[in-house]
């Protein structure tokens, strides 16, 4: 007898989803069931591995049609969703929020009111052990100025589109709860970096652009901090919040790894300098370059930008045991050494459509450099 648990996985071929759905099969725990709309951010290749893999199954489809999710619902009947799908890139939510309003909003709200109605349908007991699990952002609290950290208790104040919307899903995520008592539990976790992330995320950018010898766009003066965890480490407190954590709570998690952006592209740089070095990359061979930091640019600064970011995790440590395992300096490395060695993949996300959409949207990034 199959003693696997159904889960529905949103967003599941994302850079966060990639990771997580790997997690889960590898647990040997899980049936999952990834609902992905392969939007630009998705990678087919990401988990190409698992075709025919008998504990996974794609299903391709939007979380914000409702029909479909009625029916996976009724197929598979799973015991919990983790809600992940998302549009996540705070520059484009600058440029156009309809899509951030769409999936993150109305999305969020259809898959929790489509699992909320089967979850009325359950029996007891089964109803007892559902959980939808929400994948949340530390976005959604502000900005912090020089001290102190966001805990669980931090007023919401969300200051860019992105974290506008995932507010909004957040509020409808605790309202179910609160309301109707159904089952949900919010991550609110910090900047993740690891393989698989598109390369319009800062660290992927910094690696790829280095490499093809393009010039690295630092936003404003570049004092700007985040909180970097591996996500890997981010993926497992996902995993322990779902199985473990109660319903109705809300779990921040981060690694207490804040970076200021300069401080973090010169590391980018120095490992790449060590295990890259532009004497060794054919194209970069004749431009004379002695280090990759030689093509750091300071450009303009995104809109509205947040000035620092900052988890205190205490409270999943204490009450989920969670600790993360892999530190900074090796999950840079680890990252870099992943770009490196998956060039076929690289090649899929950074071109095509995204090449296209830089060409068009970005040209703002490239300012400081032509004047
Ligand atoms: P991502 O942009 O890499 O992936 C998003 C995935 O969602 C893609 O596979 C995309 O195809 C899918 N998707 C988008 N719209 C959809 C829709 N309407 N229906 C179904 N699928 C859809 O994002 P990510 O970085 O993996 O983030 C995953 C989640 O984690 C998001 O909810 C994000 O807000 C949250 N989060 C991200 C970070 C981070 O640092 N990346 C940190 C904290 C929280
Ligand atoms: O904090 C969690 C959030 O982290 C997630 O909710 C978002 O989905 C995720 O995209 C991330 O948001 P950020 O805006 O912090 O990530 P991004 O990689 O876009 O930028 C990180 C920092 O680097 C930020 O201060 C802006 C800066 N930056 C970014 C890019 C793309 C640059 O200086 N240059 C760049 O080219």
């Amino acid at each position: 007898m199959n003693q696997k648990s159904t889960v529905i996985v949103t967003g599941g071929n994302g850079f966060i989803g990639t990771n997580l759905v790997r997690l889960l099969l590898e647990s040997g725990q899980y049936h999952v069931i990834n609902l992905d709309a392969l939007t630009y951010a998705a990678n087919p290749l990401s988990l190409e591995d698992l075709d025919g893999h008998p504990d996974y199954e794609f299903v391709k489809g939007s979380i914000t049609d409702r029909q479909l999710i009625d029916s996976l619902f009724e197929k598979y009947k799973p015991m919990g969703v983790l809600n992940l799908a998302a549009e996540s890139h705070v520059d484009r939510s600058i440029l156009s929020a309809d899509d951030f309003v769409q999936t993150n909003v109305v999305g969020t709200y259809t898959m929790l009111e489509a699992a909320r109605m089967y979850w009325n349908t359950l029996p007891e007991e089964l109803k007892q052990q559902f959980r939808f699990l929400h994948v949340s952002t530390d976005e959604v609290f502000g900005s912090l100025g020089e001290d102190g950290f966001f805990t669980e208790e931090t007023p919401y104040k969300p200051q860019n589109p992105y974290s506008a919307s995932k507010a909004a899903s957040d509020h409808f995520v605790r309202a179910f709860n609160h309301t109707y008592g159904f089952p949900t539990i919010i991550t609110n976790c910090s900047n993740n970096y690891g393989p698989y992330q598109f390369p319009e995320k800062m660290i992927p950018l910094m690696i790829l652009n280095a490499l093809s010898g393009k010039s690295l766009p630092v936003y404003g003066d570049g004092s700007n901090v985040r909180d970097w965890i591996y996500v890997e480490d981010h993926c497992k407190a996902v995993k322990l919040a779902f199985e473990t954590g109660k319903p109705g709570e809300v779990y921040a998690v981060g690694a207490s790894n804040e970076q200021k952006n300069i401080n973090l592209v010169t590391q980018i740089c120095s490992i790449l300098d060590d295990i890259a070095p532009p004497i060794e990359v054919p194209q970069l061979r004749d431009r004379g370059l002695k280090s990759y930091a030689e093509l750091i640019n300071f450009v303009q600064d995104r809109l509205g930008h947040d000035h620092r970011y900052a988890i205190d995790a205490s409270k999943v440590q204490r009450e989920l045991g969670w600790k993360p395992e892999v530190g900074f300096e090796t999950g840079l490395r680890k990252t870099i050494e992943w770009y490196l060695s998956n060039p076929r993949w690289v090649d899929q996300a950074s071109g095509g459509s995204y090449s296209e959409w830089i060409e068009k949207n970005y040209a703002w990034r490239a300012k400081k450099e032509a004047e």
